[in-house]
């Protein structure tokens, strides 16, 4: 039986865009596997993405399709990765997420594995914030939470200035966006996809 697995991301200048390719590459590690990526429609007018360069920081992942709310329920786990805003999601993917209410009446999520990765412009700016508090849409949708448990050795890498949290994998970006995901950071991430994936594969076979 093939396991259905989604990363879902939102992404202004790319960051997060270089995470969810290393959490696919490793979901895809697993056998028999089916891995989606798809973003999450955009909120932000045209004109602004422009002057503010996200849209040519854009192209390498325009191809990705956008998703409709109602197609997670045809995974068994659902990767979310989102930008810092303030220390929480950013809008667009909360304006996703509160397109699922049909599948919240439904419980068309309940059972499905649930997991979060992140990115901040400083290391202190709210990684673990924007996580956990992803969370809590997750457990109300009856998702099973699934981390980055310290058996990814990355995770204690005190050698260098890291991101990588046990609730989920993340990057930093520096306030211009000029640092890009590390050797360290997209090795977590890729051990992210690959965990969820094994834990979905034993779900789905029970
Ligand atoms: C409105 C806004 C709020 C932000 N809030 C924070 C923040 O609280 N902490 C932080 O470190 N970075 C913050 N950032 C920086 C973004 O998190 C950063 O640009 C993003 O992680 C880059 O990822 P991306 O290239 O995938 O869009 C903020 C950016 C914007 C535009």
């Amino acid at each position: 039986m093939t396991t259905k697995i989604q990363v879902v991301f939102y992404s202004m200048y790319g960051h997060i865009y270089e995470m969810a390719e290393a959490v696919a590459a490793g979901a895809r590690e697993v056998a028999d596997t089916d891995v989606a990526l798809y973003q999450v429609a955009e909120l932000v007018p045209d004109d602004i993405l422009e002057k503010s360069g996200a849209k040519a920081a854009r192209a390498p992942f325009a191809h990705i399709p956008v998703i409709a709310a109602e197609q997670l329920k045809d995974a068994d786990a659902v990767i979310f990765g989102t930008p810092t805003r303030f220390g929480n999601m950013c809008a667009q993917m909360r304006n996703f997420l509160d397109q699922t209410g049909g599948l919240w009446m439904s419980g068309g999520l309940v059972g499905k594995v649930g997991s979060v990765f992140t990115s901040t412009a400083t290391q202190h700016g709210g990684q673990e914030t924007t996580i956990t508090s992803f969370h809590s849409t997750l457990l109300h949708q009856g998702m099973v939470i699934v981390g980055v448990p310290y058996s990814e050795q990355g995770l204690l890498n005190m050698d260098e200035i890291t991101g990588g949290t046990p609730y989920g994998a993340s990057t930093l970006t520096k306030a211009d966006g000029s640092r890009r995901p590390s050797a360290n950071e997209l090795a977590i991430a890729r051990f992210q996809g690959r965990h969820v994936a094994e834990i979905a594969k034993k779900l789905a076979a029970k």
